[in-house]
């Protein structure tokens, strides 16, 4: 009887210090599990001698339900103390303000792209989106380069396994496709898109790159018109004191064929590093439409000519933002894209 009583203070003490529900349901193997100290107690009953053994039993009982209703009783306290926990722990505030979704943007490209384009809309040019992959005939024959002409060697050019089908190494032949549109009818419009050169990728050359092109054809047109419209457009995206200079060149696609200069947005002329020390930076190429790109156009020569310019917006884009690669244009980094 005495050890049955010491048991029960035991089992009660080490019961209010067990901490967690796993504590607890190894309380209860110990006491009440098979082999368990209380197991062995209620076994002993049969053993215990006639005259004690209702006695005995009653105790066994007694203190058998006392100790299953205290451990009942704490593990319904835990289990309380544990979802209390899990509510302030775990919790969630359902007043405070949502995390702001991160916002995408345009990509530094495109809205030079845009930019661009909105100086033209302003000057009356419409948009053309041309074909990205070409015939040669297209691409060289009809801008007036026939087959080896030397001319072709200024455009590496990525052929497709399709003879005369490859990638347009400018976005000149538009120019043909919007004439051939349009004929006889005036023509503005600039061609934006992607160009490819089959060239060793540097810091100023990529194999894929932007080109936005311009075509004006009328009844008359001058090089006069093509300057108003280059110094227009110079100035309204780099600044209006913007000086604009004109080198003669060669295209075969124009006659006569210029290369444009804008004096440098660094130093306004006077000689820096972006620049190169010379105080111009070179935009774009352009022209007066060569007369067989007019015929090959539909457009007579003799009543009709026209301009035509193409340059870099991704050149343009670095010289605004002093940017000195132009590889980080389609390497998606967002380190540098963010900065926009
Ligand atoms: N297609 C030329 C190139 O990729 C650029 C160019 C020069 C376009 C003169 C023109 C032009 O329309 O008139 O290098």
């Amino acid at each position: 009887m005495s050890d049955l009583a010491s048991l029960e203070e035991r089992a009660l003490a080490e019961l209010s210090s067990c901490r967690d529900e796993t504590a607890l349901r190894a309380w209860h193997s110990r006491y009440f599990g098979k082999g368990g100290e209380m197991d062995a107690e209620i076994k002993k009953i049969v053993t215990v001698p006639k005259e004690e053994r209702a006695a005995y039993g009653q105790q066994v009982n007694r203190v058998k339900q006392t100790l299953l209703q205290a451990h009942e009783q704490a593990l319904a306290q835990e289990k309380d103390k544990a979802l209390e926990r899990s509510l302030t722990e775990g919790g969630v505030d359902v007043t405070l303000p949502g995390r702001p979704a991160p916002r995408g943007r345009l990509h530094l490209a495109t809205r030079t792209l845009r930019e661009i384009a909105a100086v033209f809309a302003d000057l009356g040019f419409q948009i053309y989106r041309s074909r990205e992959v070409e015939d040669d005939l297209t691409n060289f024959e009809l801008l007036n380069m026939p087959p080896h002409h030397p001319a072709r060697d200024m455009w590496d050019t990525f052929h497709t396994t399709t003879p005369g089908v490859l990638l347009r190494t400018h976005t000149s032949p538009g120019q043909i496709h919007v004439m051939r549109e349009q004929a006889p009818e005036p023509i503005r419009v600039i061609l934006p898109g992607m160009c490819y050169r089959y060239e060793a990728i540097t810091t100023r050359s990529e194999i894929m790159f932007q080109q936005v092109e311009g075509l004006a054809i009328g009844t008359s047109i001058t090089m006069a018109d093509l300057k108003g419209t280059i110094v227009a457009f110079a100035r309204r995206l780099f600044g209006e004191e913007r000086q604009v200079r004109i080198r003669s060149s060669y295209f075969p696609f124009t006659e006569p064929s210029i290369e444009v200069d804008m004096d440098c947005i660094v130093c306004s002329g006077k000689g820096c590093g972006l620049c190169k020390r010379s105080g111009w930076l070179e935009i774009m190429g352009a022209g007066m439409v060569h007369p067989i790109v007019l015929q090959n156009g539909g457009y007579d020569p003799a009543k009709f000519s026209g301009f035509a310019f193409g340059m870099g917006p991704q050149r343009i884009a670095m010289l605004r933002y002093a940017i000195d690669d132009i590889r980080q244009f389609w390497k998606n980094d967002l380190r540098f894209l963010r900065q926009f």
